[in-house]
Formats: structure tokens, C-alpha cells, sequence
């Protein structure tokens, strides 16, 4: 039989296992055909012992409404980056690509499909340049990988983030208060400027624009003259002033234990306050809820569209692509056309002109 691995790797994402179950059924109707998945990303090849299992129909049966992903994943190693922590305590990356290749012939591995953003696909580049049989499938909540119109997991994540807008439009209305909103998006405000407009918010500040606390003052006196006296604010966690920059904290190093705290909802709250703002603030950090829970219609049809293409893709030997969704179809394109440029908003879009429309304040 051939055998085709699948990993899933970076942050998770409503709609994994919705491409994991379609991968495993649409391989389910070749009969020569084996899917394992490595648990957390690549690391389960590079274990000793290696940790993958074997997926079958039976295995993703109704997988495809949960959440988050049954073969794990990882932000961290790869065979490109693999922690290793030296005598004093430090730690330090090596290479294991050679061994990573190795390790596949070994266990007769003919195909890989990997699920992942950003990093991942980057990784996906480099072992096909290594000469290994790799089919990508973007992934990600945030909507900032080039040549897919979305990425599934994005359309959840924006409907949880409007859901909170839309529970924090009354608790402010009742309290006359300022609520602000942090949501993910480090590069780009991709969730915050969907869940503004959806949600109904006035004032959206995302990294592509930064803002100047004047005009976001200016904007809620201009409320308040017009006779209102609450307002709703939605930011990105990577939305930054003019004169400073992301507040986002993380350890870099490669093993250590990541603490990442949200900082940018907090730091306007103190920058309206110093502005002269009077009215009360209060503050809320959606953080990983954006990232958990049952994928959406939209994300679960995305998700089996990439998966059934993916699989095509392999059958196809059309190693180096990447599946992208070109409404209204599922295409194939070079890993290279996704990780080349960054998908930041574009401020000449019709979507910034509909929140503009909408008066909505973008710093
Ligand atoms: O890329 C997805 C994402 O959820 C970002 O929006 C967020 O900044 C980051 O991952 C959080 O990563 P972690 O899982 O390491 O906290």
C-alpha cells in the first residue's frame, strides 16, 4: 500500500479535522492507499519512538464538527528547527531535514499534506526543495496567507469575535462605558475589521493603520455630541500608535515555555485615559476562545473542499502546491504564491470603504 502522511501544525483552527476527515475519506476510495497522521505537527516523525497513527474512515467518522485537531500540533521544532537544550540551560536549534527525509523512506511514506499558515508552508517550501513529495493546505484563523481568497477557521473566528461585540454593545449601553475589544491579528486586522463592521462597532484599529489617539478622541466626542453615551471599540492585538510600537510579548527561545500576554486593548484603555477621556472603560481580551470550538458551516465546507483537492493533488503527483480558494473554485497553485507576501488588509479596499461608510473611526 502507499502511504501518505498528514500533520497539522502552528496554532489550531476550527475546521483541522474537517480536512483531516476528507483527506482520510476521499484516500478511503483508492484502495491502495494508507493515511498516518505524526502527532503535533512533524515532531511525531522526528520522535524516538516516532509517534504517528494510522487514520481511518472509522477513526475521523463525525470528526469533522469538533474543534481544534486529533493528531495535535505544535508551534515549535520541525526538522528545519529542532530544540535541543544545551548543558547550561540554554537552548539551541539544529537541522534535522536529512533525517526528517530518512525517516519517511523508512516508513514508506510517499506523500506528505501539510496543514498549517504561515511557518508551516514555509517548511512545506523547503522540503520540497529537499526533493520531498509535499502538498500544502493553508490554515489560520487570522486570513493572512496570499493566494487563497480565506482560509477556513477565519469565518468562525470572526463570527465568536462578533458575538462578543455583540454582548459588549449592551453591557456598555446599560453602564454608559467605553468597552474595548482586543482580538487576534498581529500583522493584520483581518477579524477586527470584520467583527466592526458585523458587530456594529465605532472605532476598529488595526496594524495596517496606526492610530492617533486624537482622532479616536475626536471620534467619541463626536458620539457624545450627538447624544450618545457608550461606545464600542474592536482592536488587533498587533494595532499600534503612530509613535509606538506592538505591545505583544513572547519569549523567543526555541524550547522555552511561551508566555504571551495581550497588551494592546490594555494600553489604549490607558492612552484614552491620559487623552482626557471621562467616561469609564472597561477591557476584554478574546484571546484563544476566537481559536476553539466547532467550525462554522462555511469553515467545514472550506475545510472538505481543501482536503478532497489536497488528496487529488497527491494522486496528481503535483508536488510543491498549495490548494487556495479562488471563489468559486478550489485551485492549485505554488507553495511560493502563499509565502512570498504577507495578506495584509488593503486600504483601498472595498471593505475599508464600507467601514468608512459606515463611520466607523480607524485611528
Ligand atoms: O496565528 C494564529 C494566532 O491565533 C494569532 O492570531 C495569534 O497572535 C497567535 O496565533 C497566538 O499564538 P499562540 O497559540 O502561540 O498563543
Amino acid at each position: 500500500k502507499k502511504r501518505l502522511l498528514i500533520a497539522t501544525g502552528g496554532g489550531d483552527c476550527p475546521g483541522l479535522n474537517a480536512v483531516i476527515r476528507a483527506i482520510v475519506k476521499r484516500a478511503s476510495f483508492e484502495h491502495n492507499w494508507e493515511v498516518l497522521g505524526s502527532i503535533d505537527a512533524f515532531n511525531g516523525i522526528l520522535k524516538d519512538p516516532m509517534h504517528i497513527i494510522e487514520l481511518t474512515p472509522e477513526k475521523v467518522a463525525g470528526i469533522h464538527i469538533q474543534g481544534g485537531t486529533i493528531i495535535g500540533t505544535t508551534n515549535k521544532g520541525g526538522p528545519f528547527n529542532w530544540p535541543i537544550k544545551n548543558p547550561d540551560g540554554t537552548w539551541t536549534t539544529v537541522d534535522r531535514s536529512q533525517d526528517f527525509l530518512d525517516r519517511l523512506r523508512y516508513q514508506n511514506i510517499e506523500a506528505l499534506i501539510n496543514v498549517g499558515g504561515d511557518g508551516s508552508q514555509r517548511i512545506s517550501q523547503q522540503l520540497f526543495e529537499l526533493g520531498c513529495p509535499v502538498i500544502g493546505v493553508p490554515k489560520t484563523i487570522d486570513n493572512d496567507l496570499s493566494a487563497t481568497d480565506f482560509t477556513f477557521g477565519f469565518q468562525t473566528a470572526v463570527d465568536i469575535a462578533t458575538d462578543a461585540v455583540d454582548k459588549l454593545v449592551t453591557t456598555a449601553a446599560s453602564h454608559h462605558r467605553i468597552l474595548i475589544l482586543e482580538v487576534m491579528g498581529r500583522f493584520a486586522g483581518w477579524i477586527a475589521l470584520h467583527s466592526a463592521i458585523a458587530g456594529g462597532a465605532e472605532v476598529c484599529l488595526i496594524p495596517e493603520i496606526s492610530y492617533n489617539i486624537k482622532n479616536i478622541m475626536q471620534a467619541i466626542n463626536e458620539r457624545i455630541d450627538r447624544g450618545h453615551d457608550f461606545a464600542n471599540i474592536v482592536i488587533a492585538e498587533g494595532a499600534r500608535p503612530v509613535d509606538g510600537d506592538m505591545t505583544f510579548v513572547e519569549s523567543d527561545e526555541p524550547g522555552a515555555m511561551k508566555i504571551k500576554l495581550g497588551g494592546a486593548g490594555l494600553r489604549l484603555a490607558q492612552e484614552l485615559k491620559n487623552a482626557g477621556c471621562t467616561i469609564d472603560i472597561r477591557v476584554t481580551i478574546l484571546g484563544h476562545l476566537q481559536r476553539g470550538g466547532t467550525p462554522n458551516a462555511f469553515d467545514r465546507i472550506l475545510a472538505s473542499q481543501f482536503g478532497v483537492k489536497a488528496f487529488e493533488l497527491v494522486l496528481q503527483e503535483k508536488w510543491g502546491s498549495m490548494v487556495a480558494y479562488r471563489h468559486p473554485n478550489i485551485v492549485a497553485v505554488p507553495i511560493t504564491e502563499a509565502i512570498e507576501k504577507y495578506n495584509y488588509i488593503d486600504l483601498n479596499s472595498d471593505l475599508v470603504a464600507t467601514a468608512r461608510g459606515l463611520g466607523i473611526s480607524l485611528g
